[in-house]
């Protein structure tokens, strides 16, 4: 059953929903496939996905949840960076052999704004307001929670990594308001999109960034039971942006690329003199600042080495004294890599430069030597691994990967640490993988015991399907294809629970 996004009526609302008059339909020119990967999908779907290839696994039951932009516009006006998107929610409910799809607009100010304004109502972090300087001096980017989705403690949280989360209804996906903890997230109250878990004592570990009083590193733990904490935090040496923490035993582990905001910059995207995507630069002579902050709170240890260029982390962990980081390491330049991320129509034009980083491990020894080696030659994103192992040494890591120098994903990859050997599913031509998302089997026998679940979307026939793989083999290819019935615009980052959603029917 269909929706109208505009507002709370069941289908049949004479209002239209924000209509995409300014941006282009799905394009079906088969001589010439141009991919389309961000597609708005305006319509909001409730409804048992029945046109399916192989069999959901009778053993897998629970709930996948996506986050990302549904939409690129405001009032029929383009935003200015991918970022900048509002956030979409979608849920696959998977029980008793067949899959369920809803997918819902978070109601954040700006999305309830933007459905009837005429343009950008608020700043975001690539976009700017209508009104000149004095529209956009002293505006915070507005909180668009279209990054990332995780549930614990019995809540379900879509992130957006400067400010609160935003808490949703995790049967209804209807959305119930920010998220503070109980008042422990002060202020702007930036929550990362890239919480980590330590699956044996339930707790939950984030970080948000400050710009004042001084730039810093906010540190929180949070118990089983969603009590939130503040642990500590890591004074930058000015303006910056950082993405990801790793969290292994004894650390939550920073590791800080370059990316800084030159004081003149920051002060003129603060004064709504530029956007703040614009502001930022990659300053290699400042090479990388690594934090390990002691989980039970205390003095960070800070130590530097080369610049890296990353977004994601792949894992962390303890190796006898050393403290291993795994990421995703960029050989391009801030900019090839900020026009990929601005990309807000299709990654397809975005150049040259190759989809994705290289898998890299970092070596932090106890004296402070930092060796760096990568451990695999594949291009890739969206790092996954079964999060029972988050913290802890993993044998397997799973990319979204970009084969024969593709600009847009191509492929699934699993990489094994302890033989080397990486395998691959290809997509179709024209088939876009969303990241994984690892899903243990019950009762799972070893560390690959389990499924991966992804969206993929026909970017040139622009349709989606949830494609279900068998981690143990994923070149057996999917074990369940469940075609959607329309699009879904690229997501950035999900979860998965056991827990069995129950949509309203
Ligand atoms: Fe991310």
């Amino acid at each position: 059953m269909r929706t109208c996004p505009a507002c709370p009526a069941p289908s049949g609302c004479a209002r239209p929903p924000s209509p995409p008059t300014r941006l282009e339909p799905a394009v079906t020119d088969v001589a010439e496939p141009k991919i389309k990967t961000y597609t708005p999908l305006y319509d909001e779907y409730n409804y048992t996905i029945d046109d399916v290839e192989g069999e959901l696994p009778e053993d897998l039951r629970g709930t996948l949840y996506r986050n990302g932009p549904g939409k690129m516009e405001a009032g029929g006006t383009p935003l200015g960076h991918l970022f900048d998107g509002d956030g979409m929610l979608s849920m696959f409910t998977m029980a008793d052999g067949k899959t369920h799809f809803r997918n819902r607009f978070i109601q954040t100010k700006h999305y309830q704004k933007s459905i009837v304004s005429d343009a950008a109502p608020f700043r975001a972090l690539g976009t700017m307001r209508a009104g000149g300087v004095l529209a956009n001096a002293l505006r915070f980017p507005a909180n668009v929670a279209n990054t990332a989705v995780v549930m614990h403690a019995g809540k379900l949280l879509a992130l957006w990594e400067g400010g609160r989360p935003t808490e949703l209804d995790p049967d209804t996906l209807r959305t119930k308001g920010e998220h503070d903890f109980d008042g422990e997230l002060k202020w702007l109250g930036a929550f990362s999109a890239h919480p980590k878990w330590d699956w044996d004592t339930g707790e939950l570990f984030n970080f948000g960034m400050a710009m004042a009083p001084v730039p810093r590193l906010i540190c929180y733990r949070v118990d089983r039971a969603g009590k939130m904490r503040r642990l500590a935090h890591v004074n930058l040496p000015g303006p910056m942006f950082n993405h990801d923490v790793g969290l292994t035993k004894k650390h939550m582990v920073f590791v800080v690329p370059p990316l800084v905001f030159p004081l003149p910059k920051f002060f003129g995207a603060a004064f709504g003199l530029r956007n703040y995507m614009d502001a930022l630069e990659y300053d290699a002579s400042r090479g990388t600042m690594i934090a390990l902050v002691p989980r039970d709170g205390g003095k960070p240890r800070i130590l530097h080495t080369d610049p890296q260029l990353h977004l994601h982390m792949c894992n962390a962990y303890e190796d006898g004294d050393d403290t291993v980081v795994e990421l995703l390491n960029y050989h391009a330049t801030w900019e090839q890599l900020n026009g990929q991320l601005s990309a807000i129509d299709s990654l397809a034009d975005t150049g040259t430069m190759p989809y994705g980083g290289i898998p890299t491990r970092m070596r932090i020894g106890r004296g402070g030597r930092i060796s760096v080696e990568e451990f695999s030659g594949l291009n890739g994103e969206f790092p996954a691994i079964n999060v029972k192992r988050m913290a802890t040494r993993n044998r397997y890591t799973y990319l979204s990967a970009g084969l024969d120098g593709s600009v847009v994903p191509n492929a699934l990859a699993k990489i094994d640490a302890d033989t080397g050997k990486e395998t691959l599913l290809r997509m179709p031509d024209g088939h876009l993988p969303h990241e994984a998302v690892f899903a243990a089997r019950p009762d799972a026998q070893s560390e690959d015991d389990g499924w991966l679940l992804m969206p993929v979307l026909d970017a040139v026939n622009n349709i989606a399907n949830l494609t279900i793989v068998d981690a143990r083999d994923i070149e057996a290819g999917p074990v369940y294809t469940g075609r959607l019935s329309h699009h879904l615009p690229l997501t950035f980052h999900g979860c998965y629970t056991p827990r069995v959603a129950r949509p309203p029917r």
